[in-house]
């Protein structure tokens, strides 16, 4: 199987915030990122594999600045590391204040995916080739936090 560069995979999603996207103070629900998060990683994920891709495990989710009714949301999904079956994304999630144009970085967070075949089994995905030295120190850090999740989950805490 062809390795597969990670700017293959590199996804963007722009979505207007409407009132339904809101609470009552028009800040936008976490819940509504984090369904674009995990859309836009599960996009990258099957750009990659070019396969279904399931979400597997979603890493802790920080927004550290409110989005409001009326923001642009961007996210950018791209694979930062793939094991045999599973890959990892890394999702960065702006806001851009359509009046005054200021962007505001909200978060950025890690989705697992695993690839499937016709019978909703784990099967085998590209290799990633990482090809500047940001991408290469990416998927070391990947591959830490990887450990970290089995490490997790042997110990059945994930
Ligand atoms: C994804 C799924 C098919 C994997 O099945 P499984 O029996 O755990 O398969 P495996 O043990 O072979 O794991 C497959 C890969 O996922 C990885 N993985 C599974 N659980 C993991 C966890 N908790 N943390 C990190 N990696 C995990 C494994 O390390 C393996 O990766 P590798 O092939 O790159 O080494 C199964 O867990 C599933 O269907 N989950 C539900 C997915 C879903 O519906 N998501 C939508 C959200 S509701």
């Amino acid at each position: 199987m062809t390795g597969k560069p990670v700017k293959a995979s590199r996804v963007t999603l722009t979505q207007l915030m409407g009132p339904n996207d809101a609470n009552n103070l028009g800040n936008v629900h976490g819940g509504i990122l984090m369904k674009l998060c995990d859309e836009a990683g599960g996009m990258a994920a099957m750009r990659h594999a070019r396969r279904p891709a399931v979400t597997v495990v979603i890493d802790s989710m920080a927004f550290h600045s409110p989005v409001h009714i009326g923001n642009l949301v961007t996210v950018t999904a791209e694979v930062t590391w793939v094991g045999r079956t599973s890959m990892e994304t890394c999702v960065v999630v702006n806001a851009e204040d359509m009046l005054t144009g200021r962007i505001t970085h909200t978060n950025t967070a890690y989705f697992l995916y695993v690839a499937l075949d016709e019978s909703g089994r784990p099967t085998q995905v590209p290799a990633l080739i990482c090809e500047t030295d940001e991408e290469k120190a990416r998927c070391e850090r990947a591959a830490a936090r990887q450990a970290y999740r089995l490490e997790q989950r042997r110990q059945g805490l994930l």
